[in-house]
C-alpha cells in the first residue's frame, strides 16, 4: 500500500495573507469547498490576528463561521492561527475546533512579526493552551525562521531544536518546522531534519517550505528521506509572510501532490481537481501565481 502523507492547505491564510488582491468571504468560502472536493482534509482558513497588522485576514470569523456550518465538512479539520488569548477568545467565539500559535527562533523576526521577544511569545502562549485544554482544541505550534532569519542570517540548528522542544513542552500536538523566507537549501534541511527526528518522534515534526528559490521540492525529498510525512502547503503558491520582506509564496500543493503520486506516494487529493483549482484561482488573480502544474496541464 501506498505510504499516505498528510498535506495541510495553508493558501487561504499563509497564502492570501500576503497577495494585495483581497478576496470576498464568498470567494474564499468557494475556494475551501473546491479544495475539500478535491479531497482536501487539512486546511488552515484563517487567522485571528490585528486586522491592522493583516488585513487580508480580517474577515476570519465570517469565513470559520460560514465553512463550519457545512454539515458537508464533518471529516475535514479545519484550523486558524492564534497569536495571543485575544485571538483564542474570537477563535472560541467561532467554535475553531484546532488552533495554531506561532513563533520563530530569532527574535527580531518575532518581534517584527508579533511585536514581542520569543520568551514572551511563550508568554502569551500560555493562556492560550490553557483555554485550549478547558475547551478540547487541538493546538499545533509553527516555528519560523528555523533554517535562516530574514534580519539574522543563518540559524543555528541547536537554538531550533530548543525553540521546538520548548513548543512541545507547551502541549501543541506537532511542530511544523519553517523555511519562513524559502532560502534553504537540501543539504542544510537533511542536517537540521536530522536532528529534530532524532530528538523528537518523526510524527510530531511537520515541514514548511517557502519557495523563493525553487528549491522547496528538494526540501520536501530530503524530509521523506528522513521520514517526515506531513507537509504543507499552498494551492497556486499563494503568498508569503507580510514580515518576511521578499520571501515567496508556499510550495504550490498542485506540485507537491503531483511530485509525491509520481513517488508513489498518497495523499487522498484529486490531483486533476486540485489543478482546476489553482486555475480557477488564476483566473480572479491579477497576477501570475507560481504554480508550475496548473501552467502545462490542460
Ligand atoms: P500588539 O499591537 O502588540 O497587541 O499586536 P496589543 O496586545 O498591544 O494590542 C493592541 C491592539 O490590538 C488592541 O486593540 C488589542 O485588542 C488588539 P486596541 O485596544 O488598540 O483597539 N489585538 C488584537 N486584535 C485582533 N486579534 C488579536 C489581537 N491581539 C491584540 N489576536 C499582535 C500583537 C500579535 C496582535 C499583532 O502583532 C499581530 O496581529 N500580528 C500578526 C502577525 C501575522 O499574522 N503574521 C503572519 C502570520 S505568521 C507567518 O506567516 C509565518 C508562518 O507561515 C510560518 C513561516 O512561514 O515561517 C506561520
Ligand atoms: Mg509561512
Amino acid at each position: 500500500m501506498a505510504k499516505q502523507i498528510r498535506i495541510v492547505e495553508v493558501g487561504l491564510r499563509d497564502g492570501l495573507q500576503n497577495e494585495k488582491q483581497e478576496l470576498s468571504v464568498a470567494q474564499k468560502v468557494m475556494l475551501v469547498d473546491k479544495l475539500v472536493r478535491s479531497g482536501s482534509r487539512f486546511m488552515e482558513i484563517g487567522a485571528f490576528v490585528s486586522p491592522k497588522w493583516v488585513p487580508q485576514m480580517a474577515d476570519t470569523e465570517a469565513v470559520v463561521k460560514e465553512v463550519l456550518a457545512n454539515k458537508n465538512y464533518k471529516t475535514v479539520e479545519f484550523s486558524a492561527l492564534v497569536p495571543n488569548e485575544v485571538g483564542m477568545q474570537k477563535a472560541l467565539l467561532c467554535k475553531a475546533p484546532e488552533v495554531s500559535v506561532f513563533t520563530a527562533v530569532s527574535d527580531t523576526f518575532t518581534e517584527k512579526n508579533i511585536n514581542c521577544s520569543v520568551d514572551e511569545s511563550f508568554k502569551r502562549f500560555e493562556p492560550v493552551l490553557k483555554l485550549a485544554k478547558k475547551n478540547k482544541i487541538k493546538v499545533r505550534g509553527y516555528l519560523s525562521t528555523a533554517f535562516v532569519c530574514p534580519y539574522e542570517g543563518l540559524i543555528d540548528p541547536k537554538k531550533t531544536l530548543k525553540v521546538c522542544e520548548r513548543l512541545l513542552e507547551l502541549g501543541v500536538y506537532e511542530v511544523s518546522v519553517a523555511d519562513t523566507i524559502g532560502v534553504a537549501n537540501p543539504k542544510q534541511v537533511e542536517t537540521l531534519v536530522k536532528k529534530l527526528t532524532t530528538k523528537f518522534p518523526k510524527k510530531k515534526i511537520a515541514m514548511h517550505f517557502h519557495d523563493t528559490r525553487g528549491m522547496a521540492l528538494a526540501n520536501i525529498v530530503k524530509c521523506l528521506e528522513q521520514g517526515i510525512t506531513t507537509f504543507d502547503a499552498s494551492i497556486g503558491g499563494l503568498g508569503g509572510c507580510p514580515y518576511a520582506k521578499g520571501a515567496a509564496g508556499n510550495v504550490a500543493t498542485e506540485d507537491v501532490v503531483n511530485m509525491l503520486h509520481e513517488m508513489g506516494y498518497s495523499t487522498g487529493i484529486d490531483l486533476n481537481d486540485l489543478v482546476k483549482t489553482a486555475k480557477w484561482l488564476q483566473s480572479i488573480f491579477t497576477r501570475s501565481l507560481s504554480s508550475k502544474l496548473s501552467k502545462i496541464i490542460d
